[in-house]
């Protein structure tokens, strides 16, 4: 019931086919891929044509965070490309639930992203459509931050929110989930986390032997 997605912004991009077969061996749940634009936030990471190149060895969903402004624009692209999911900021549109809408009719799961100091009522006219909400627990834009203690709150709320819909919308948290924060993110209600180097892209450990104890911080 918990996911785990490495985020694959933080693998090593030179040896990108061999990272995802040891994490695919692994037993991950997802992929996770930051994209960003420059202007939304100030860095730049992957795109459409990495989504691609994923796409054609791995079986796994692929989760694309867009961390770009008017996301809407840009929707088709990631679908194409192979994306099974996609999230989008709040933030970023001033079209919440038309491109929520739009990713849905391509037949992908739909997110929405929160920045640290967004409050979760900003979805409160998205529940009846969201598939899943992903609770920054950094500000985006760079991997090694770390976490913002007020976000296990912002997960428990959201957590409770969720409960009275009756759906099934995950809960996910990016930024800093390694074994210092998964316990609490799980207590207080988080269902998919993304591994970036906190967790997994690190050490001289592998990513299968990082991801095996990564996991077994669920079962504690
Ligand atoms: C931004 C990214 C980062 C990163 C997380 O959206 O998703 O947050 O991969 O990895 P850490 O924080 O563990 O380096
Ligand atoms: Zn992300």
């Amino acid at each position: 019931m918990h996911k785990l997605g490495p985020s694959l912004m933080c693998a090593d991009l030179v040896n990108l086919e061999q990272n995802i077969r040891e994490l695919d061996e692994a037993g991950v749940d997802f992929y996770h891929l930051d994209i960003m634009d420059g202007q939304f936030v100030p860095n730049f990471t992957l795109g459409p044509d990495l989504v691609k190149a994923v796409r054609r060895i791995t079986n796994k969903p692929l989760d694309a965070h867009l961390m770009v402004k008017e996301p809407e624009r840009h929707i088709d692209l990631f679908a194409d490309a192979g994306a099974d999911m996609i999230s989008v900021h709040q933030e970023a549109t001033d079209h919440l639930q038309s491109t929520l809408m739009r990713i849905k009719n391509r037949g992908l799961k739909a997110g929405v992203a929160l920045n640290p100091a967004t409050p979760p009522d900003a979805l409160d006219y998205v529940y009846d459509i969201v598939d899943y909400i992903v609770v920054m627990t950094v500000n985006p834009g760079f991997a090694g931050q770390k976490f913002i203690p007020l976000m296990y709150d912002k997960i428990a709320q959201i957590a409770d929110k969720v409960k009275g819909y009756g759906r099934d919308i995950e809960i996910q948290v990016d930024g800093n989930i390694g074994a210092a924060t998964i316990p609490t993110c799980k207590e207080h209600g988080a269902s998919m986390y993304v591994l970036g180097t906190s967790a997994v892209f690190n050490s001289a450990r592998s990513l299968k032997d990082n991801v095996a104890e990564t996991r077994k911080l669920f079962n504690a």
